[in-house]
């Protein structure tokens, strides 16, 4: 079995990201992010944070703004505002949302040239329709680490698991934009475990530790797990049992160090784009 190394991808793409932060600078630009975080949930201050850190190593400015739980009218207001400023490039309106504000609502005052996470509904409605648009990084990082690890996909069944807006769904349109044959599961899903077995490449988008062992998993099959679930001793989780898997399959992105960085990484490579970058 190969471990799918996130970090080195993520290195790679941030060298990448850096060389492009370099030639915006020689035009007088500096790419400038800002992140809405809408309420006091610890682990999004935590990973917001890091968003923070890593965007400075690369010159880009990154602005974090701390909304007390507002409601979705003056959320999508805010992010109304953002959108019109010229200095702001990029914008992304953190999860979890405030209690009853749905993304789709507040994403769609987030102008698509500067929605970045993919928030907007406009933005996977031009995916939907093989447009150019930002995808939500984490869709992207699932691809990301699907493309530098040269996995097929065109004519491969892949097995999707999770259908949100966020994650599921839009990794989907990728994958299907890539030709691959997918399926979609969910929490309705029928003998979720005999879906699962059928992937060439499985993608499982769920939230919930460990739910995918052995008995989900093809020999030989690509695992990409997108699951970040915290542990009692402040660790995380993805939604695979790591080594119960290791043992069938051919490749798995481990938790932390899988997909993770590789959509910090995305996130700051499309602040730059839309900043006028390369
Ligand atoms: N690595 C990253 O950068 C990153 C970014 C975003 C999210 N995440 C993580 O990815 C995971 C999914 O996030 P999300 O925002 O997509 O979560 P979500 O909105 O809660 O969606 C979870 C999906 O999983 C399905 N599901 C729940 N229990 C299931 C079960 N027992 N069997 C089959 N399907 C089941 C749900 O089905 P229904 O639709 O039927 O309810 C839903 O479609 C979470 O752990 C989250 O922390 C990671």
């Amino acid at each position: 079995m190969t471990p799918i190394d996130g970090r080195a991808a993520a290195a790679a793409i941030n060298a990448d990201t850096a060389a492009a932060v370099a030639a915006l600078a020689g035009r007088g630009t500096t790419p400038a992010l800002t992140i809405v975080l809408p309420t006091a949930d610890e682990s999004s201050a935590w990973y917001v944070r890091s968003i923070g850190r890593a965007a400075e190593k690369l010159g880009i400015r990154c602005v974090v703004e701390e909304l007390a739980e507002p409601d979705a009218l003056t959320l999508a207001a805010r992010l109304a505002e953002l959108s019109a400023d010229p200095a702001v490039h990029a914008i992304v309106c953190q999860t979890p949302l405030p209690a009853g504000v749905r993304l789709e609502e507040v994403g769609a005052a987030i102008d698509p040239a500067k929605d970045v996470d993919g928030a907007n509904p406009t933005s996977l409605g031009r995916l939907a329709g093989g447009l150019p648009a930002y995808p939500p990084a984490t869709a992207a990082a699932v691809l990301e680490l699907l493309r530098r690890e040269r996995v097929e996909l065109a004519g491969r069944r892949v097995v999707v698991v999770g259908r949100s807006l966020v994650v599921g769904k839009p990794v989907a349109l990728l994958l299907l934009a890539e030709h691959a044959t997918v399926t979609v599961c969910h929490s309705r899903t029928r003998d979720l475990p005999a879906v699962c077995r059928e992937a060439d490449v499985l993608v499982a988008a769920v939230g919930r530790a460990g739910l995918v062992d052995a008995s989900y998993v093809r020999e030989g099959a690509v695992v990409i797990d997108v699951g970040i679930n915290p542990t009692a001793d402040g660790g995380i989780v993805g939604d695979v049992a790591y080594d119960d898997v290791a043992a069938v399959a051919g490749a798995v992105t481990p938790v932390p160090g899988g997909v993770g960085p590789v959509t910090t990484a995305l996130l700051l490579r499309h602040t730059v784009r839309a900043a006028g970058g390369s």
